[in-house]
């Protein structure tokens, strides 16, 4: 692992080693793919302005996530079939994660259950949920969050119909992979993928599984999604979701300030600015041009949390330096996880973790609650 110096590196060796399908799902954005590119580009674009000769030897990355003390401003985002890049994917990453001292969020549309991780792990982990029409399944799944000591609840409030993700529809995505001809040479090639997979808890979707009456097999995500999700979805779920929870929440998925100030109302703990990495309304705004609004009209009432495009410390704290709290990333750690399982997620956390503390010593800063757009060249 110490020779993959980058998170680029650890994505070109993922492509080889997991099944184009799933490799296909994580990486891709929906439609032209337009605002998955102005994610990185746009963050690209913003240059760090070099400071020299300040004493940064004491500085340090840790800072706080819904008041918890975290050794990098940085989360694990939720992502789906995250066990279908590496056999028991989601107890690797939550492990490193862990390990790294920074949260790891479950998905719904995990391989691993709830349960699975919990009983894998000695931390509480975030649970991301998605809302069904059945809202009987949505109250148990929040149960289960409960009992397995989740300590927030991500409610994903961008996807109540799927931007459709061309590679899926050509790859034929499903879980667990199709007996065709094109994907059991493509798993052959893969062995120790197929390994792994095939000594994992589990093969298919574990918190639906088994949960949903004619769900043991979950073949097309995207038709189960549509038929299944809530298109009504309205605020006033997320009263019952707040209420029914209890704990702390976060409401994931915002890039527009209306929304944003709406948000900060509901008594959730932090917000996401996110556009679902571009997988979602092709044609929006990048994720770090939305921030900026959100976080000067809430962010002294609510965290302003920010996902979309981070694959290095320099991109964290340019997020940061724009007004996020702090960041989530997901294709940077599911990268690590297809290259390389637990091992893998730990290596990318680090080179984030080097990266920052590098980047914060070139810009003269000590903590991360320096960081603003004083570091930003010509802001
Ligand atoms: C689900 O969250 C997806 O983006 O595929």
């Amino acid at each position: 692992m110490k020779t993959m110096t980058c998170i680029e590196d650890l994505r070109q060796t993922a492509r080889r080693r997991v099944p184009r399908m799933f490799f296909d799902y994580a990486e891709s954005g929906s439609y032209a793919e337009e605002t998955l590119r102005a994610n990185r580009a746009d963050l690209e674009a913003m240059k760090l302005r070099q400071r020299i000769l300040v004493d940064v030897a004491g500085r340090s990355t840790s800072t706080t996530m819904l008041g918890e003390p975290v050794s990098l401003p940085l989360a694990l985002a939720p992502i789906g079939l995250c066990g279908m890049q590496h056999g028991n994917g989601e107890i690797l990453a939550c492990r490193a994660a862990h390990a790294a001292g920074i949260p790891f969020t479950l998905s719904t549309m995990s391989i691993c259950s709830i349960e699975d991780v919990a009983a894998s792990v000695d931390k509480p982990f975030w649970f991301q949920l998605y809302v069904m029409k059945d809202r009987g399944f949505v109250r148990s799944l929040i149960e289960r969050a409960k009992a397995a000591k989740c300590s927030a609840l991500v409610l994903t409030v961008d996807l109540q119909v799927l931007g459709q993700r061309h590679r899926d529809i050509k790859n034929g995505l499903s879980v667990p992979p199709e007996t065709r001809v094109k994907n059991l040479i493509d798993i052959a090639t893969k062995p120790a993928w197929a390994l792994s997979v095939l000594r994992s808890k589990s093969r298919t979707f574990g918190n639906i599984a088994g949960h949903v009456r004619g769900m043991e097999n979950v073949n097309s995500l995207a038709v189960w999604i549509a038929s299944q999700f809530d298109e009504t979805l309205s605020w006033k779920d997320v009263e019952w979701i707040a209420n029914e929870w209890g704990g702390k929440l976060i409401l994931k998925g915002i890039l527009d300030v209306e929304d944003a100030l709406i948000a900060a109302k509901t008594g959730a703990a932090a917000l996401v600015v996110s556009n679902h990495g571009g997988r979602q309304l092709d044609g929006a705004p990048s994720s770090i041009a939305a921030l900026p609004p959100i976080a000067e009209a809430v962010g002294s009432s609510i965290e302003v949390l920010f996902d979309g495009g981070i694959r290095s410390g320099q991109d964290i704290m340019r997020a940061i330096a724009l007004g996020a709290h702090a960041c989530l990333s997901g294709r940077a750690y599911i990268y690590g996880l297809g290259a390389g399982g637990q091992a893998g997620v730990a290596r990318a956390i680090e080179i984030m973790r080097n990266e920052l503390s590098v980047s914060m010593a070139l810009t003269g800063v000590t903590g991360i609650d320096k960081i603003d757009r004083s570091v930003i060249a010509g802001a």
